[in-house]
């Protein structure tokens, strides 16, 4: 009844990272006889408790996709509409009643699990880690987390990160340390510093990083191949796993007012394409490049993780539902692997088209004004506004005592003016995302000595691009005129008014 794949000798024993309830988890003594079956079906089974497949009432799917002939497919899918070539794939019945409609394996239907690793091999490089179908990257990650993090366990994160992800280790005890990021992502010598000089007074050193490398939500911020590969290094030196979250991977851009955008442009080198220890668990979705609602993605790590996900899996969600898994399935084999990488450049180039569009109408309706301003995102679907926040009447230092053992509050009244600012947003009718809500949870008083303070540094909104043009070209304005009026309709400080 073994359930516990044997792992090849490829990587380092990373095992100890295990939270110990994983060790003590037992497997789904059901799905371990079930699985003998599924591995050898030359052997007569009276083991499962499926319903007969001829009792489902479906006879055939017909799935009727986006023809991907031509360069461009996306523009073209987009500009014909209704009239866009399609192609229709059909899910065979036998395969849909064997297996996409059955119970099925912990990792998913075998046909996915070949359809996404040909993924990781044509893109990562990566032949030796293995796949597990998730419900895409959400559960994907408050999985990996569960199988990592037991309680007091401190994770390393950015500082400004996809909130929810955080919030759900939270839950099991999991204590976050933030990184210091900028423009560029995760700075690797701040990443060292937390690491060096751990004070093991608040329990063991950080173990595990979680991180968006491309187009990060919310700052749109990628790491650049010098990070990555400095930042894996220090992975190793203080043996940390890294959990790439990386659902923007396929949406990397050209600089803007590029003459002739390039759908040739290389993706860039993951940490999984880097990861020889077997330290990096790679966070896949079709969110993104298909649709959220399929809720489908994938893990990729060494067979060691795998096996514990896979007995996670069997005792909570079980596998990904079949349809989604065959329509992936059916569309990489439709598509091929040349159809899908025209799909996903070409709607690189319309998500580059939109980031643009936004990009022009910020200058125009809110750079103009002075009171805020971007960097340019090279992937994702989001721009960081910088809200220059010092400029407002109200804007003032506080002065606080030094608080405990070396720690400090906020030393200027940001926060408390970027939220005044985010329900001004809400008032004059457009909601976009404050900064604060991507602070990534920490102990009460984590605030390095001498740095600036994470609600000092807050001024920032996340605006997205992915929307229609119209949404993009409504919201502008308004944030443009919110910003002109909130920084005017304030009584001004004693300092600025005009000497009599
Ligand atoms: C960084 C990041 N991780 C994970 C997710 C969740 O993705 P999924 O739809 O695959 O669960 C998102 C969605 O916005 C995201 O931005």
């Amino acid at each position: 009844m073994g359930s516990i794949a044997v792992e090849e000798p490829k990587f380092v024993d990373l095992t100890h990272h295990l939270a110990p309830e994983v060790l003590v988890r037992k497997t789904n003594p059901l799905k371990d006889i079930i699985r003998i079956s599924l591995e050898n079906p030359h052997l007569v089974s009276l083991a499962n408790g499926d319903p007969h497949h001829s009792l489902y009432p479906i006879r055939r799917v017909n799935y009727e996709v986006a023809s991907v002939a031509d360069e461009d497919p996306v523009s073209t899918w987009r500009s014909l509409g209704a009239s866009a070539p399609t192609e229709t794939l059909t899910a065979p019945q036998d395969t849909l009643h064997k297996a996409s409609l059955a119970y099925g394996h912990g990792a998913g239907l075998a046909d996915a699990l070949r359809t996404v690793t040909e993924l990781n091999v044509a893109y990562h490089h990566a032949p030796h880690h293995v796949a597990t179908m998730t419900l895409g990257n959400a559960d994907a990650i408050t999985k990996v987390f569960r199988i990592l993090g037991a309680h007091g366990d401190h994770f390393l994160a950015d500082e400004f990160t996809f909130g929810p992800m955080p919030i759900a280790a939270e839950a099991h005890g999991v204590k976050w340390v933030p990184v210091r990021i900028d423009a560029g992502g995760i700075i690797p010598e701040e990443l060292e510093k937390v690491l060096a000089h751990w004070d093991y007074k608040r329990g063991k050193r950080p173990h595990v990083l979680y991180t968006v490398p491309c187009g990060q939500n919310p700052t749109g911020s990628t790491l650049s191949l010098e990070r990555r590969n400095q930042i894996y290094d220090i992975a190793k030196k203080y043996d940390l796993i890294i959990v790439e979250d990386d659902p923007y991977y396929f949406l990397q851009y050209d600089p803007p007012n590029t003459e002739a955008p390039s759908t040739q442009k290389p993706f860039p080198l993951s940490f999984l394409s880097l990861d020889v220890d077997g330290r990096v668990v790679r966070i896949d979705s079709f969110s993104k490049i298909m649709a959220p609602g399929l809720r489908l993605g994938w893990i990729t790590s060494q067979p060691a993780f795998q096996a514990h996900l896979i007995r996670y899996i069997d005792l909570s969600t079980q596998h990904p539902s079949g349809f989604p898994q065959a329509l992936v399935t059916l569309l990489l084999e439709g598509w091929g692997l040349a159809g899908f990488d025209r799909w996903v450049r070409s709607l690189r180039l319309d998500y580059q088209r939109r980031r643009d569009f936004l990009l022009g109408l910020f200058e125009r309706e809110v750079a103009r004004t002075g009171l805020a301003s971007v960097d340019v995102p090279e992937a994702g679907m989001f721009l960081w506004i910088r809200v220059h926040i010092e400029k407002h009447p109200r804007f003032r230092r506080v002065e606080h005592a030094p608080e405990e053992k070396g720690m400090r509050g906020p030393q200027t009244n940001a926060r408390q003016l970027m939220q005044e600012l985010f329900e001004a947003c809400l008032k004059g009718g457009l909601v976009i995302v404050p900064a604060t809500v991507f602070l990534l949870p920490t102990e009460e008083g984590y605030e390095e000595a001498g740095a600036v303070h994470i609600d000092d540094r807050s001024n920032f909104l996340r605006a997205t691009f992915a929307g229609s043009e119209e949404t993009m070209a409504a919201g502008m304005p308004i944030l443009g005129k919110v910003l002109r009026e909130f920084f005017a309709d304030a009584p001004k400080k004693p300092e600025d008014a005009p000497s009599t």
